[in-house]
C-alpha cells in the first residue's frame, strides 16, 4: 500500500471533521482510494490554541512555506476560509504541482476561474465539493451524473445556519438570538455570520451552482440578495395562518438563454418537501430536461458532514491518479449569459403593513395596488378597533416593478404607519 503525504490549512469546525474521518474511516478510505493517507502539515493561526482534537504537536505549523516547499506533500486541503490568503495559498500549492481540495466558497464564487483556469494549465486536480451544501453531493451531481441534461432550474436550501435559525424561530418559538447562538455553537455559521444571515454564504454558493448548472460565468454582483434579519415571529405566525412556511432560498432559472438569479426568504407551501427541511439540513430541487424533477437532501453544515465532502473529494483525486502532472484542455468553457433584472421578477407577494384604523384605510391602500396592476389574493386584519392595527395582504402574481412601484405610494397614505415587511411568496 502506498503513503501518499496531504496538508491541511486550517484546524477550525471543517479541519477538526477531517482529521476525525481520516482516522475513524482509516479502513475504509485506505481500500477505496488504493493509499494510506499521512497528514503532514496542519497550518493554523495559533498553535498553542487548544483543540477538541489530539493531533501531534510537531505537525502544527504556522508557516505555509513548509508545506510549499516540501515536495513529498502531494495535496493541499484548504479549509480556513476568506478570500486572502486562502487563494493566494491555493494558487502556489498549483504552481508548486499540488492537487488541492478546499470548502471555500467565498474564493470559489469570487476567483473560481481563476483557480480552475491555474489548476488546469497546471495539470493539477481542483476539488470543491463541500463549498456547496456541507455533505451533499451536488457539485459532482450536476458536473458529472447530470451532464446529459439541460438544467433550466435550481432551487434550495442552501444555508444551515439560516435553515436552523428559522427552525427554531418557528418550531420552538425562540428569538433570533439565541438561535443564532445555537448555530454558532454546533459549527455551522461562518467565522462572521452575517455571511449567513445577511444571505452572503447562500449567494456564494448560487453562484458556484449557477455556473455548473447554466454553463456560464455568474458574477456575484448579478444576484439579487436579501437575508433573513427583517423575518420577525409575527411574519412566522401569518405564514402559518396563509398555510406557508418561510425558509431563505436560492433560486436560479434560465429562460431562453437568460437567467434569473436571486436569494431571499420566501414563503412556500407548508406541505411542499422543501418545508420540511429543517433544522442545519439543505435541499436542492433541479429541474433537468432529461431528468425530471429531483432533490438532494442532507445536512448542509457542521463538521462531519462537511469533512465527508472534503475527505471524499482527497479519495478522488487519489483515484483519478496524484503523478500525471500534465497541462490538460479545458473541456466545458462557460458563456456570459445576461441575467435578468429583479423588476421583471414574478411572484405572489405578502406584505405586512401597520394602518390607522379608520374608515376608507383598507379602500385606499387596494386602489393603489390596482393602479399598479396588483391583484390582492388574501387580506388579513386583526386586533381591536383602535388606534393602530397590523393589515396583512397576499397579493397573485405580479412584477417586482409593480410592486415596489405600489409601495411607494402606499407608504405617503397618511393612514399608513409603517409597511413593516415584504416577503415573497413562490408557488412551487
Ligand atoms: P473555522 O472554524 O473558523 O476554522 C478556520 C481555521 O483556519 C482555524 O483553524 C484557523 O486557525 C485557520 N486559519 C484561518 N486563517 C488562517 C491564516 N491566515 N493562517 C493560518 N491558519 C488560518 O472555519 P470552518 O467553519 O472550519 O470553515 C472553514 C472553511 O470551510 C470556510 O471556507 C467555510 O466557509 C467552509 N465551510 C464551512 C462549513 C461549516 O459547517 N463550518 C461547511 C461548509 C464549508 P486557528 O484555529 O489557529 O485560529
Ligand atoms: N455557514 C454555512 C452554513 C456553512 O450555515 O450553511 C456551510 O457552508
Amino acid at each position: 500500500m502506498e503513503k501518499v503525504r496531504i496538508a491541511i490549512l486550517g484546524l477550525g469546525n471543517v479541519g477538526t471533521g477531517v482529521w476525525k474521518i481520516l482516522n475513524t474511516n482509516k479502513k475504509e478510505i485506505k481500500k477505496r482510494s488504493g493509499y494510506h493517507i499521512e497528514v503532514a502539515k496542519i497550518l493554523v493561526r495559533d498553535k498553542k490554541k487548544p483543540r477538541s482534537v489530539e493531533v501531534p504537536e510537531d505537525i502544527l505549523t504556522t508557516d505555509y512555506n513548509e508545506i510549499l516547499m516540501d515536495d513529498s506533500i502531494k495535496i493541499v486541503v484548504e479549509l480556513m476560509g476568506g478570500v486572502e490568503p486562502a487563494k493566494e495559498y491555493m494558487l502556489n500549492a498549483i504552481r508548486h504541482n499540488k492537487h488541492v481540495v478546499t470548502a471555500n466558497k467565498f474564493v470559489l464564487a469570487t476567483h473560481g476561474n481563476e483557480l480552475l483556469d491555474a489548476a488546469y494549465a497546471q495539470g493539477v486536480m481542483l476539488y470543491y465539493e463541500a463549498s456547496v451544501a456541507g455533505g451533499i453531493p451536488i457539485i459532482h451531481g450536476i458536473s458529472e451524473s447530470l451532464t446529459a441534461n439541460k438544467i433550466v432550474e435550481i432551487l434550495g436550501i442552501i444555508n444551515g445556519t439560516t435553515n436552523y435559525i428559522l427552525t427554531k424561530m418557528s418550531q420552538e418559538g425562540m428569538e433570533f438570538k439565541e438561535a443564532l447562538k445555537e448555530a454558532q455553537e454546533k459549527g455551522y455559521a461562518e467565522a462572521d455570520p452575517t455571511a449567513d444571515i445577511e444571505a452572503y454564504d447562500a449567494m456564494y454558493k448560487l453562484a458556484i451552482l449557477g455556473s455548473l448548472s447554466f454553463g456560464s460565468r455568474v458574477h456575484v454582483d448579478s444576484i439579487y440578495r436579501e437575508g433573513i434579519t427583517s423575518i420577525s415571529s409575527v411574519d412566522i405566525q401569518y405564514a402559518r395562518e396563509f398555510g406557508y412556511v418561510i425558509k431563505l432560498l436560492a433560486i436560479g432559472k434560465e429562460r431562453n438563454g437568460v437567467l434569473e438569479l436571486r436569494v431571499h426568504p420566501a414563503m412556500i407551501p407548508a406541505n411542499h418537501p422543501l418545508a420540511n427541511v429543517n433544522d442545519s439540513f439543505n435541499a436542492i430541487f433541479i429541474k433537468g430536461n432529461a431528468v425530471g424533477d429531483l432533490m438532494l437532501y442532507g445536512r448542509g453544515a457542521g463538521d462531519l458532514p462537511t469533512g465527508s465532502a472534503v475527505v471524499g473529494d482527497i479519495i478522488s483525486v487519489l483515484r483519478n491518479g496524484i503523478d500525471d502532472i500534465v497541462p490538460v484542455e479545458q473541456k466545458d468553457k462557460l458563456s456570459n449569459l445576461r441575467v435578468q433584472s429583479m423588476d421583471y421578477t414574478v411572484c405572489e407577494y405578502y406584505i405586512r403593513c401597520t394602518v390607522l384604523d379608520t374608515p376608507g384605510t383598507l379602500g385606499d391602500i387596494a386602489a393603489i395596488f390596482g393602479k399598479n396592476n396588483v391583484s390582492l389574493a388574501s387580506v388579513i386584519q386583526k386586533g381591536k378597533t383602535g388606534e393602530q392595527v397590523p393589515l396583512v395582504f397576499i397579493t397573485h402574481q405580479t412584477t417586482e416593478k409593480n410592486i415596489s412601484d405600489a409601495i411607494e405610494e402606499v407608504k405617503k397614505l397618511s393612514t399608513v404607519v409603517k409597511v413593516e415587511n415584504i416577503v415573497r411568496v413562490e408557488k412551487i
